[in-house]
């Protein structure tokens, strides 16, 4: 099995931010992930539609966008102007899931959910057929450079089962480095998110590379 990795953007330098994100395409990245928070769903903030605007002319890689804001459905369309690949939206951040991935698949973009680490995948199980993509969660969102929480492990092996064949991806996002991938990827993994992981030193190939090693006995 290839694991995707998706660099996030979160750890790069913004003021160069144009050149960071042709610098992890160069590298080899399957996914560009793109963190969107709002200060009111999550305690940071980040940027939104027209940033995302402006880096879309440096790639042609799919944008992974993340959106930690409440309220994301009266958002989405400006997200997919913008250029975004794969829309993914907060379960806590919404009380109307089914409409709101209907909505992103009826623009031709793909649909995710993503879970904080205190949700149960259990709220998945009415959506499946409308998924693209899980994002599971594995810190508490807002910030990167924070430790892996090892009971999500135990929910991607559950939403590994809960899929069955359907062509639905499941991305893990937070504290992945070399140290915590493998573990990850046997869990269930097909994407994997990391921020600082990639973007702590120059040479981004080699981190890449790296992750990438660090799985092959997988
Ligand atoms: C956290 C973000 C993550 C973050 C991951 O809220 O959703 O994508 O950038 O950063 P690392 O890989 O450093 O934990
Ligand atoms: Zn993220």
């Amino acid at each position: 099995m290839t694991v995707k990795i998706a660099p996030s953007i979160l750890s790069s330098d913004f003021s160069r931010l144009g050149e960071e994100v042709r610098a992890i395409d160069d590298a080899g990245c399957d996914y560009i992930h793109i963190d969107v928070m709002d200060g009111h769903f999550v305690p940071n903030l980040t940027f939104g539609p027209p940033v995302i605007k402006c880096i879309r002319k440096v790639t042609k890689k799919p944008f992974d966008v993340h959106l930690m804001i409440n309220p994301a459905q009266p958002f989405l369309k400006d997200y997919a102007d913008a250029g975004a690949d794969i829309i993914t939206v907060h379960a806590e951040a919404d009380p109307h899931l089914d409409r709101s991935l209907q909505f992103i698949r009826s623009m031709g973009k793909k649909a995710g959910v993503s879970l904080n680490p205190h949700t149960s995948e259990s709220v998945l199980e009415y959506l499946l057929d409308k998924l693209d993509l899980i994002l599971v969660m594995s810190v508490n969102p807002g910030f990167g450079g924070q430790s892996f929480i090892e009971s999500q492990l135990e929910k991607i092996r559950r939403i590994r089962t809960m899929i069955g064949q359907r062509p639905i991806e499941i991305e893990v996002d937070g504290g992945v480095n070399a140290a915590t991938i493998a573990s990850v990827v046997g869990a269930g993994a097909d994407v994997v998110v990391a921020g600082s992981a990639v973007f702590r030193g120059d040479d981004y190939v080699s981190t890449i590379s790296e992750l990438r090693n660090a799985i092959k006995a997988v």
